[in-house]
């Protein structure tokens, strides 16, 4: 038996990364995942290579900042697997300046996709939670789900050049406190990872060839000067970032039944880094 058979799991931005190592990780315990990534062609691999793998999974293509998105993502759940059960708020970038060189749309884009996105996927989730919740009770039988937002040291300490970025991810720990106590009820755990250092397109030393994200039409340039970085991981008592399959190691924790009695937690992901 593996340890999320039956399961259903929805993934923002599980196209690359973190996310997609989740995907990975969570199918191959036997959840039916609903990958989803801003970018079409990166979602869909992932669907691929977990069908490839004897998993289940269907993608759902599109923005998390869109309006409708929320429900539409919740729907791929309840329609295509009949259940939800996991929900992962991953989906993220950043846009990084010094306070003074931060416009109001940079500010605000980094509300829209790591508070405004999250809050609207839970909110949709929220009636289908109950009506299992009641559901499930009527029948005496007590299933726990579980949400996990991913959060940032970012957000729990602070880190400068992050000001849009890092008043978001702080955002996303009260969102995950407050939602521990109303979802209680309805037996759903919610908790946070904040990641330290992982090593992918975000944290990567910028050299000439910078990945570009994207976002609104706006190639967005990815990554950490190579000195930040070194200084940065230099401060790590584990000594090296972590990398994408160990961080979305973090987050199956917080997945698996082992977990049924953690809920409105921050576990913080990063080596030992406690800035
Ligand atoms: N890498 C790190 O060191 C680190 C540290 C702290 C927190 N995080 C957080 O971890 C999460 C995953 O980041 P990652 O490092 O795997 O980055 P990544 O760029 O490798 O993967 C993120 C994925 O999210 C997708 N995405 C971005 N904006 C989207 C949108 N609006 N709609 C749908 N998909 C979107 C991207 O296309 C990408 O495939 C993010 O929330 C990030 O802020 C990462």
């Amino acid at each position: 038996m593996r340890r999320l058979d039956g399961k259903v799991a929805i993934i923002s931005g599980s196209g690359r990364g973190i996310g997609r190592e989740l995907a990975f990780k969570l199918a191959g315990q036997g959840a039916s995942v609903v990958v989803n990534d801003l970018d079409e062609a990166p979602a869909n691999e992932v669907v691929t290579q977990i069908r490839d793998a004897g998993g289940t999974a269907t993608a759902c293509v599109g923005d998390v900042t869109a309006d409708e998105f929320g429900e539409r993502f919740v729907r791929t759940a309840l329609e295509t697997f009949g259940g939800l059960d996991i929900i992962v708020n991953n989906a993220g970038y950043t846009r990084d300046g010094v306070i003074q060189k931060q416009t109001d749309e940079q500010f605000q884009a980094m509300l829209d996709v790591h508070v405004s996105a999250p809050f609207r996927i839970l909110r949709a989730a929220a009636e289908p939670l109950r009506t299992m919740a009641r559901k499930e009770a009527a029948e005496g039988r007590e299933v726990i789900r579980k949400v996990v937002n991913i959060s940032s040291m970012a957000g729990t300490h602070g880190n400068a050049g992050q000001i849009n970025y890092s008043a978001a991810k702080s955002a996303l720990v009260g969102m995950t406190k407050t939602l521990s106590k109303e979802w209680g009820r309805l037996k759903v755990c919610v908790n946070c990872v904040a990641f330290g250092i992982i090593d992918t397109r975000l944290t990567q030393p910028i050299s000439g060839s910078e990945a570009s994200i994207p976002i609104g039409g706006q190639p967005l340039h990815t990554g950490i000067p190579s000195a930040v970085r070194d200084a940065l991981l230099d401060s790590v008592p584990l000594g090296r970032a972590g990398t994408a399959r160990e961080a979305a190691d973090s987050i199956y924790l917080l997945c698996v039944p082992e977990s049924d009695y953690i809920s409105g937690q921050v576990l913080v992901v990063s080596g030992g880094l406690s800035l």
